[in-house]
């Protein structure tokens, strides 16, 4: 039996020795150590040796698989040293190549100019508040002097919430929310900037775009006083060589009214597409505003007067950068917005 042991342990050491790869240690560990296998079944008989040689085969076999064990996990680890060694050798780690590049944001072009236009009414002493998206009726028309039967709410078809609640069409609504709260201070000198909403969807009209609402009130506040301030704030954006004109218009919120023409600013006044070959392009509406929209406000029209404004932003942005489709601005497309 001794010699048997014996001999097992040679044949299984001269295999563990010879094997070319962890695979083939596995089955030898197999053949010798599995629950068949070799040494294993010697354990196995034990029970039907007679005691004193139950004992030293026992004590013999056990060391043998002991050492056995030992031998197999060294030769594991002589391979998986080698495997790092040929891995070390092979994958080379050039530090000197350059890193990959962490790509930063850029700003939004309507942020952009959105931020330009704030502070240049900044720098004419007008303040910036916000009114809420979600507007009053009352708001939004009514206290502007637009009734519920008037034509003027057609052109501004409208996201309805309830019969009281909607999506603002305009910024306009923000004018008469600040009065309420100014009154009866003087002057009221404030810019709204924020998004607005309306039922247009095509490569000029978008259902949600962003606004800028001007409103200055004072005791003496004229007509020259709307034409000096957009006249500056023109040449402010545009370049001082920009031309303004003024025409007269409609809106049911101010009285007179009048829109912003600059001339075009990409053919200077020559006639090009852009300005549809008249030289001028419209910039904004504006007016003095309507007894009835300062008497919302809470103020007296015999007292105070004042004038109003609001432009859209998406269009000054296409005007100063030469964007010719709005869907641009929405569509999230980096090789568009990273050029800002
Ligand atoms: N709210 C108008 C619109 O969205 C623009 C406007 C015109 C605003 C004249 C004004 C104004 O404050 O005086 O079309």
């Amino acid at each position: 039996m001794h010699n048997r042991l014996q001999q097992l342990g040679r044949t299984a050491e001269e295999k563990v020795r010879a094997a070319a790869d962890a695979d083939s240690l596995k089955d030898i560990r197999v053949e010798f150590l599995g629950r068949k296998g070799q040494i294993t079944s010697i354990l196995r008989g034990l029970k039907d040796l007679d005691p004193v040689e139950r004992t030293a085969v026992g004590q013999a076999s056990n060391r043998l698989k002991d050492d056995l064990e030992q031998l197999i996990e060294a030769k594991f680890q002589e391979f998986r040293d080698q495997e790092l060694e040929r891995r070390l050798m092979q994958e080379k780690i050039d530090v000197t190549l350059p890193g990959k590049p962490v790509l930063a944001g850029t700003r939004h072009p309507l942020h952009l100019v959105m931020e330009e236009l704030e502070n240049i009414f900044l720098g004419f002493g007008f303040q910036i508040v916000e009114g809420p998206e979600v507007e009053l009726d009352y708001y939004n028309f009514e206290a502007l002097n637009v009734p519920a039967d008037h034509p003027a709410r057609d052109m501004q078809d409208s996201f309805y919430i309830t019969n009281e609640l909607l999506l603002r069409t305009h910024t306009s609504p923000g004018q008469v929310r600040v009065m309420e709260e100014y009154c009866p201070n003087l002057p009221v000198k404030i810019i709204i900037p924020g998004k607005v909403y309306r039922r247009d969807d095509d490569a000029t009209h978008s259902p949600m775009f962003h606004q800028i609402e001007g409103l200055y009130i004072g005791e003496r506040v004229t007509f020259a006083d709307l034409k000096g301030i957009l006249m500056r704030f023109a040449q402010q954006i545009f370049g001082s060589e920009v031309k303004v004109r003024f025409r007269p218009s409609y809106f049911p919120f101010t009285e007179p009214s009048a829109e912003m023409d600059v001339s075009c600013v990409m053919c200077g006044g020559s006639g090009c597409r852009t300005c549809s070959d008249t030289g001028w392009l419209e910039i904004l509406g504006s007016g003095m505003v309507h007894p009835n929209v300062l008497k919302s406000g809470g103020y007296d029209p015999e007292q105070v007067t004042g004038f109003a404004f609001g432009m859209g932003v998406e269009r000054i942005a296409m005007l100063k950068y030469g964007i010719n489709d709005l869907r641009l601005f929405f569509d999230n497309d980096l090789r568009f917005l990273s050029q800002f």
